[in-house]
């Protein structure tokens, strides 16, 4: 059935070859993607509510097990990008192994993934350049830094629409400006979160940590807070802050060595940020008793708390550009996906796949994404949009470590310059484990999620199907 046409593999090599993109990317210049794109939110942000209301001083924890997953599904990823070194990331995997409908539900999940993650950075962006405004004595009235549900009435995130807008242009003038604008950022970003592990050190009193897991609460709605079972729910709310590694897959079609390159990045960047993590959660819980971290801001507040008012300047202005390179690289990935699906036919060429006469990038589906992003994150609560972001970004991982082993077993003798180790083991425990973590979601998550999923299914039925370029030929 035509639901099941695969496009061939030579197929993806020949693109490769053929590609217009700019190849401008280093394996350095890779990886500073990719953690631009990891360090952000989730670091800065859900450490506080995580540790405060699940983990406790386990909070190091959840970080080792979402990262445990995370590691499984960037092995298989970096197998593929050095199989298939073009821009559609887990779509133009599935297509290759799996089948069209199934490659055409995984990009419409990336979309949740790349769009949703840019979202929620962007509302996060808000919060802090208000907290960095405060510092100054600048104050927005609530209604413009706000969506409606959060302020209870008419509102407009103004800060969160701006900041879409200025990535926007960046992206559109094209990769090499975004990519110097974002190494600086990412060198900021770093220096800052190893000054919090350094500086933070000297103020860790170890009887914050005890006890390490504090005893499990069940709360009257049936969350769990503390004990096993609240390390693994904190588990699912950090696993937002290991987002971004496999963005470098995305970017295979600008990188110079994409082969060797891409994997080495994947990989590279993934375990750096998880070192990080650990040791920033390490310090924070010892800084602070887990009850009294702060939830909104609890990197900045644990300073304010010791009386270093410099170390919280310095967090908030690292943070607010920090945010800005996750957005950079996950608007920039989004379009990329979408380049590809355009030239497969999946998406309309004249709007998803044409590239700039003169920056060569895709600036007409970077202004309708630029668009899409400013009007959601505007008017959309931060919970939601983050849910929406790990589900799709989940449910693309485990399709990744699926897809790697069909491969194996059906073109087991393909030129690989990097394998998965111990595939076996890893990917089917990759599948397993994404899986799991989806299922501990709120249910409205999983309604919006189906329903997201069926919009899918219809628009490949009544435009996808027809329109491929397989189907076609
Ligand atoms: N990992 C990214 C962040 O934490 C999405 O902001």
């Amino acid at each position: 059935m035509s639901i099941w046409r695969k496009k061939p593999i030579e197929a993806y090599q020949q693109e490769a070859k053929n590609n217009d993109l700019n190849r401008v990317l280093t394996r350095w210049g890779l990886t500073s993607l990719g953690i631009g794109a990891i360090i952000g939110g989730g670091i800065f942000t859900l450490t506080g509510i995580a540790a405060n209301e699940h983990a406790g001083p386990a909070l190091a924890l959840a970080f080792v097990i979402a990262g445990i997953g995370c590691l499984f599904a960037s092995l298989c990823y970096a197998e593929f990008a050095s199989v298939l070194p073009v821009e559609g990331s887990a779509y133009a995997y599935a297509y290759g192994t799996i089948g069209e409908l199934f490659a055409w539900f995984i990009g419409w999940n990336l979309i949740l993934e790349y769009m949703m993650g840019a979202t929620t950075v962007a509302v996060a962006w808000s919060g802090y350049f208000n907290k960095l405004l405060h510092l100054f004595n600048i104050h927005i009235p609530e209604q413009w830094v706000n969506d409606p549900s959060t302020y209870g009435g008419p509102a407009f995130n103004v800060l969160a629409f701006l900041i879409t807008w200025v990535i926007t242009g960046i992206l559109i003038k094209g990769i090499k400006e975004a990519a110097s604008t974002n190494n600086i950022i990412v060198v900021l970003k770093v220096a800052v979160v190893l000054f919090v592990i350094i500086a933070g050190a000297f103020y860790v009193d170890p009887a914050n940590w005890d006890p390490f897991i504090p005893a499990e609460v069940i709360d009257a709605k049936g969350n769990v807070h503390y004990g096993f079972g609240g390390v693994l729910t904190a588990a699912t709310i950090v696993f937002f802050a290991y987002i971004g590694f496999d963005a470098v897959s995305t970017q295979a079609g600008e990188a110079i060595n994409p082969k060797k390159d891409v994997p080495f990045a994947i990989i590279a960047s993934l375990v750096i940020c998880t070192v990080l993590y650990i040791a920033v959660s390490l310090v924070l819980t010892g800084m602070v008793k887990y009850d009294q971290l702060d939830m909104k801001a609890p990197v900045a507040s644990a300073f304010s708390g010791q009386g270093l008012t410099w170390a919280v300047y310095l967090v908030t202005i690292a943070a607010t550009a920090g945010l800005m390179s996750v957005m950079l690289v996950m608007m920039l990935g989004q379009t990329r996906i979408f380049l590809g699906m355009a030239k497969d036919g999946l998406l309309p060429k004249g709007m998803f796949g044409t590239l700039h006469s003169k920056f060569k990038t895709p600036w007409k589906s970077t202004i309708l994404v630029g668009f899409i992003i400013s009007i959601v994150a505007a008017i959309t609560p931060i919970q939601n949009i983050s849910e929406m972001c790990s589900m799709g970004t989940l449910l693309a991982f485990s399709m990744v470590c699926l897809a790697v082993l069909v491969l194996r077993v059906k073109e087991p003798n393909l030129e690989r310059p990097y394998k998965t180790p111990w595939v076996w083991i890893v990917a089917p425990l990759g599948v397993g484990f994404n899986i799991f973590l989806m299922t501990h979601v709120r249910e409205n998550t999983m309604t919006f999620f189906t329903i997201w999923g069926a919009l899918g299914i219809l628009i490949y039925f009544l435009y996808s199907r027809r329109n491929s370029k397989l189907h076609k030929a």
